[in-house]
Parts: structure tokens; C-alpha cells; sequence
């Protein structure tokens, strides 16, 4: 069974190919264009979509050796995301699936990113069910219950800001440009992870909250500022070490807490942040000091990507669920629905 995946939520264009949820290609055209406004300007982003979308897939199918006529279903991201980016994966979706008279499977891009973990591929366990995941991006920090391919129940999250959301912050204010989590990992690995201490939350259950650590880390810069205005230049190695090892600690201990208390020892972690090195540390310590089992996905399968959409949409079509011709995207909607 060959799937094709698209996911289009943001500023990412991507479509993927997989068969029996094996991934035999998956390509990605990112938006340079985003650049220069230090985040991402949701008209630019649906445009360059436009752009991007045909010969994303045109190479996705190429890259598998495959013909599209060979394709059994098309799975898009529905939602959640940027509508008029949806707008462009879903449209196209439509289009391809009328032309080739195959079926559409939506897929909640939330899932999506747990998703990466069910790929199939001997190199990468799947955990097993049921496990927690960290999942962590730009738009959301939360703790999911997975019991199923499809059945993940919240049990915490953020309440304000994302994990993704303070790195990409905070790294704005040190002028570290977009999107600027990446960049805090590389100048964190030459600082000193207790150089500075931030705020961290005292919220009730399994929630998050990083405003606080936020504002925290502003203050921080402007009281320094104002007796070296070079502090910033100075500074930065420590700074994003400090700030980095801040988020993982606030993340890691609600986790723990979790984990225990359901008395789970398999862990995952997915989204855009499960790319960062320092939270990819801190789970293979919990593997070899805690005696976890850890799930963490290959990096390429972190940020935004159409193989983890069409690793969704896999195990949705093996269940037998399609969606109509009349299916519109979705800008919010939380992973349960
Ligand atoms: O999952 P994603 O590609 O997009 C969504 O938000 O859905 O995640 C993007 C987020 C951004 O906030 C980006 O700064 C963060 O993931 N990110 C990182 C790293 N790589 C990407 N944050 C910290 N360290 C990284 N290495």
C-alpha cells in the first residue's frame, strides 16, 4: 500500500511517500522568505505553498520510484495550523485524489508528530502501547497519554506559552534571528548551563507554563544591560545554556511526575523542539539512569514533515477511515478531536 503524505500547516511544504509505513521518500521545501520578519508571515507563507506544493510532490514521487498512478490514498495535514496554508495541502489533496480516483485521509497534525514514532523502520522501535509523549513545538507543549494509533488523551499542557515559542523569543530579543531554538542549541553547547537562573513555574498537575521564565529572561538582559551594554554579546553562550537547560528542567520534571504517577516507563518525545540536543540528552538519561525506555525520533522526522503525516494517515486508512471531497482545513483543535 503506497500512501502519499502532505502537510502544508506552516511554512514548511513537504509531501512523503510510504509503503506498509515504510518511508521511501520525503521532501521538504522550506521558505527562506520568512527570514527577514523574524517569523513566519502567514500570506508569504500560503503563496510560496502554491509555489512549492507541485514540485514537492512531483520529487516525493520520483524519489520512491513510484508512478502515481501506483498510490492508494493521499493524506493531508486538515489542521491544526495557518488556514491559508492548510488551504493549499488541502485543496491539492482534492484535486489529486478526484484526478486519480483514490481516496483522502485528513490527518490532525498533532497526531502527526506522534506519528513519527509508528513509522515503520527496523532501525526505530515503536513504543509500545500505552506510553507518554513529550510533544513539543512552536504552538504547543503538552503531555499525551497515547494508548493507541490514534487514541491520545491530554493530560497536561501549556497554559500560556510553548516550549518552541520561549526559545524562539527570548532567542529574538538576543537578536539570534527566526527561528531561533536551533540557534540557542549550538551556543548553548559552549555554555554554562548554571551561568544564570531563570524562573520556573509552580503550576498545578502535569501543566506548563513558560511566560514567566519568559519575562524572567527579559529582566535579566535589561538589569544587565543598563551596567554593560555589551552584556548581551558577552554573554550569549551562558545565556542560551542557561535558558536551554531552564526549559528542559521545567519540561523533564512534569513528565517524571507523570510518568510516575501512571506508573508508565516507556517515554516519547516529538515536534520541532525534540530536535534539541540538550532534551535529546535529557531522555537517553532517563534510559540509562532511571531505567526508562526512551523513544527519540531521527531528527529529520522532528520538525514539521510529510512522512509523519503520512505515517498518520496510514494507520487511520488501515482502520478504514476517509474523509470527503467537502472536508475543509481547520486552523485550531486540540489532538483529541
Ligand atoms: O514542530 P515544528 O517544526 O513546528 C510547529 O510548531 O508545528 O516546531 C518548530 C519549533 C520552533 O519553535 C523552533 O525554534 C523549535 O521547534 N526548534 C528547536 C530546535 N529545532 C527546532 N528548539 C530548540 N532546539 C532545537 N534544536
Amino acid at each position: 500500500m503506497y500512501i502519499l503524505g502532505i502537510e502544508s500547516s506552516c511554512d514548511d511544504t513537504s509531501a512523503a511517500i510510504l509503503e506498509d509505513g515504510k518511508v521511501l521518500s520525503n521532501v521538504t521545501a522550506s521558505q527562506a522568505v520568512h527570514l527577514r520578519y523574524g517569523g513566519v508571515v502567514p500570506e508569504l507563507a500560503s503563496r510560496a505553498h502554491e509555489q512549492n506544493i507541485i514540485p514537492v510532490v512531483d520529487k516525493a514521487i520520483a524519489d520512491a520510484g513510484i508512478s502515481k498512478h501506483d498510490l492508494s490514498a493521499i493524506a493531508f495535514t486538515r489542521g491544526p495550523g495557518l488556514l491559508g496554508s492548510l488551504l493549499v495541502g488541502t485543496s491539492f489533496a482534492k484535486s489529486f485524489s478526484l484526478a486519480l480516483g483514490i481516496p483522502m485521509v485528513d490527518v490532525n497534525h498533532l497526531q502527526a508528530h506522534v506519528s513519527a514514532h509508528f513509522v515503520v523502520d527496523p532501525a526505530q522501535p515503536m513504543p509500545p502501547f500505552p506510553f507518554l509523549c513529550l510533544l513539543v513545538s512552536g504552538g504547543n507543549s503538552q503531555i499525551l497519554l497515547v494508548k493507541d494509533y490514534m487514541d491520545m488523551e491530554v493530560i497536561g499542557q501549556t497554559i500560556d506559552d510553548a516550549a518552541g515559542e520561549a526559545f524562539d523569543k527570548c532567542a529574538k530579543v538576543m537578536n539570534l534571528g527566526y527561528p531561533g531554538g536551533p540557534v540557542v542549541d549550538k551556543l548553548a553547547q559552549e555554555g554554562n548551563p548554571k551561568a544564570f537562573s531563570f524562573a520556573e513555574p509552580n503550576i498545578q498537575g502535569y501543566n506548563y507554563s513558560f511566560s514567566g521564565l519568559k519575562t524572567s529572561f527579559l529582566y535579566t538582559l535589561r538589569d544587565n544591560i543598563k551596567e554593560n551594554p555589551n552584556f548581551i554579546e558577552e554573554n550569549k553562550a551562558d545565556l542560551c545554556a542557561s535558558l536551554q537547560a531552564t526549559v528542559i528542567h521545567i519540561l523533564m520534571k512534569k513528565l517524571l511526575k507523570a510518568a510516575k504517577d501512571l506508573k508508565i516507563k516507556h517515554l516519547a518525545v516529538a515536534g520541532g523542539v525534540s530536535a534539541n540536543s540538550g532534551l535529546r540528552n535529557a531522555f537517553m538519561e532517563l534510559q540509562e539512569k532511571k531505567g526508562f525506555t526512551v523513544y527519540v525520533p531521527p531528527f529529520k522526522y522532528t520538525t514539521d514533515n510529510a512522512a509523519m503525516v503520512a505515517s498518520a494517515g496510514y494507520r487511520k486508512f488501515l482502520k478504514g477511515i476517509t474523509c470527503e471531497q467537502t472536508v475543509a482545513p481547520y486552523s485550531r483543535t486540540t489532538i483529541e478531536s
